[in-house]
């Protein structure tokens, strides 16, 4: 899979995807992220991507011209599945979002800014607008940072362990279990003994008791909504 990602802010994207799992990604061959400066596709002298918005009003709004040239000549290079848009009211981003874009071979992202992009952009350009939470970032390379993040260590080859993906929280619609490593004892404080007693069956027994515990606890919106679509039946 491959992520194009179009910014006035390329610097901000350089480390998120240089370390650890994405890094091996990348450098097995089976995902990739380019980071595409704005500006280089601006005609004017002072390679402008903003302006005044039209009828007056406080703060810039992103320019047309430069983000299609980008787009334009991204597409004329190979075909896209999805070209997103980042702003705070997008769709909120979630586990299952992340699952079906995963599936995905190209995609764009457009990082959002300022007071937003022209509404032709946004009509005519883009196919999926998407928020990462009910919050205003300065701008959109974090949200797309984020969703670049989810998205890619899904993609079969990135993780060492594929499984560890499926156990994640949210891929059931369940919180996970707590974890535990060595020491089992320390300052007192004890890992819980069917942890240590080799009994399998017990232990994801118990990992499946403390992901509803938790679910119902922390996110009784999660719980319910289970509960509701007879995913569960307690
Ligand atoms: N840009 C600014 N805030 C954002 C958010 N919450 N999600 C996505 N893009 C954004």
């Amino acid at each position: 899979m491959r992520i194009d990602i179009i910014s006035c802010v390329p610097q901000l994207l350089t480390s998120p995807f240089e370390h650890s799992i994405l890094q091996r990604g990348r450098a097995a061959g089976v995902i990739d992220v380019v980071v595409h400066n704005l500006r280089d596709y601006s005609e004017s002298k002072q390679k402008q991507t903003d302006d005044y918005a039209f009828g007056g009003g406080a703060g810039m709004v992103m320019m047309i011209e430069p983000i299609d040239r980008c787009i334009s000549h991204l597409k004329s290079q190979r075909s896209y599945d999805a070209v997103i848009y980042t702003s705070p009211d997008g769709k909120l981003f979630d586990q299952p979002m992340a699952n079906q874009l995963s599936l995905f071979k190209n995609i764009i992202i457009l990082c959002g800014h300022y007071k937003g992009v022209d509404e032709r952009v946004r009509e005519n350009l883009i196919t999926h607008e998407i928020s990462i939470g009910d919050y205003v970032l300065s701008g959109g390379e974090l949200a797309a940072a984020v969703i670049s993040d989810a998205i890619l260590r899904l993609v079969p080859g990135v993780m060492n362990d594929e499984t560890s993906a499926l156990t994640d929280s949210f891929q059931d619609g369940l919180i996970a279990p707590p974890v535990f490593t060595r020491p089992a004892e320390f300052k007192g404080y004890k890992v819980p003994e069917v942890l240590l007693s080799g009994h399998q069956a017990k232990i994801e027994e118990w990992r499946m008791e403390q992901s509803l515990d938790r679910t119902k606890t922390r996110r009784p919106d999660l719980y319910r909504s289970l509960t509701e679509n007879q995913i569960l039946t307690k």
